[in-house]
């Protein structure tokens, strides 16, 4: 009741108006959305760097690919990438990787490309996907208001390793240096 009462309380000019939420943007009215995309999606690194300190990346294709060439990482032989520590629930590199190892695969067995890897995130996390949507998983930079200018969405990646994604725990900084003014000097 009390709150009824605030809310129609509110309403009778207590809101400023400039404060009001407007109409919903129009599609055509829009600055587009875009979602950051890693250069590092489907590529290994190697040990040799650019001049910026950045990994140079081999793509996947270099050694699975369909001919007879590059055919030789065909499944049979010995471990290669065993730098891959996958701490990501009880999943197998196949869960996510197609026996096509240039592009990884849904539950369904539909391929998915590198570049489309948020698909396959959204799959099995379709609660922290439609947040993330919304705008309130994810963060980004540019404008709410996409009337204004554009907006850039951070992927997923860019926060969470596929293959260990939790997020790492936070650093406490040291408190602040206050004096104590009671504190006898
Ligand atoms: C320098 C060559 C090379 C490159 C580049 C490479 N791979 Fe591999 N990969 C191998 C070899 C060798 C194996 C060992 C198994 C085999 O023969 O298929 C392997 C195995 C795998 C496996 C199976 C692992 C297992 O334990 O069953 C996956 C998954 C895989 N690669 C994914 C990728 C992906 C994704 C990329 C690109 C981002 C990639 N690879 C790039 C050489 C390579
Ligand atoms: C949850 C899904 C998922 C699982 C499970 C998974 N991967 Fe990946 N993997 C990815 C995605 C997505 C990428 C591309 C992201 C990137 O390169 O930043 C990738 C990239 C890679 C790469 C290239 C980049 C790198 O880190 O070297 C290799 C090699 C690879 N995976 C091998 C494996 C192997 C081997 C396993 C099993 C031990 C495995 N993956 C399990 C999703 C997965
Ligand atoms: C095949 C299903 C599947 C796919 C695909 C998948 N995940 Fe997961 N993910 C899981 C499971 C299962 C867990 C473990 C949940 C638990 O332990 O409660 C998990 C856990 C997580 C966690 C929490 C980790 C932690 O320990 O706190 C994050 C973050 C995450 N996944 C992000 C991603 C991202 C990003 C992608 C896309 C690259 C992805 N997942 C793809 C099934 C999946
Ligand atoms: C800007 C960085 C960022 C981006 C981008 C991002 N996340 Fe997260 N994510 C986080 C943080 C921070 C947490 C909280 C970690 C915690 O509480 O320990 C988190 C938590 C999660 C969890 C674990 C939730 C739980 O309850 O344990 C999942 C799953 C997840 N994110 C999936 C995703 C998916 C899927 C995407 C892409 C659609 C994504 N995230 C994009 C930063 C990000």
């Amino acid at each position: 009741m009390v709150l009824l009462l605030l809310l129609t309380a509110c309403d009778r000019g207590f809101v400023d108006s400039a404060r009001k939420s407007g109409a919903p943007v129009a599609e055509a009215q829009a600055h587009p959305t875009t979602v950051h995309q890693p250069l590092t999606l489907g590529v290994v690194d190697t040990p040799v760097q650019d001049a910026n300190g950045t990994p140079i990346g081999v793509a996947c294709v270099t050694c699975h690919g369909p001919d007879a060439t590059t055919a030789w990482a065909s499944g049979e032989g010995e471990p290669f990438h065993t730098g891959v520590k996958l701490e990501h629930g009880s999943l197998a590199c196949n869960s996510c990787h197609d026996t096509d190892r240039t592009r990884l695969h849904l539950a369904d067995g539909a391929p998915v490309a590198f570049a489309d890897t948020i698909q396959l995130c959204a799959q099995c996390h379709g609660a922290k996907y439609d947040s993330y949507t919304h705008g309130a998983h994810g963060g980004m930079n540019g404008y709410w208001d996409t009337r204004r200018g554009p907006r850039l969405k951070n992927h997923c990646v860019d926060c969470h390793a596929p293959h260990a994604p939790a997020y790492g725990q936070v650093t406490p900084v040291f408190p602040p240096a206050d004096r104590n003014p009671l504190e006898e000097h």
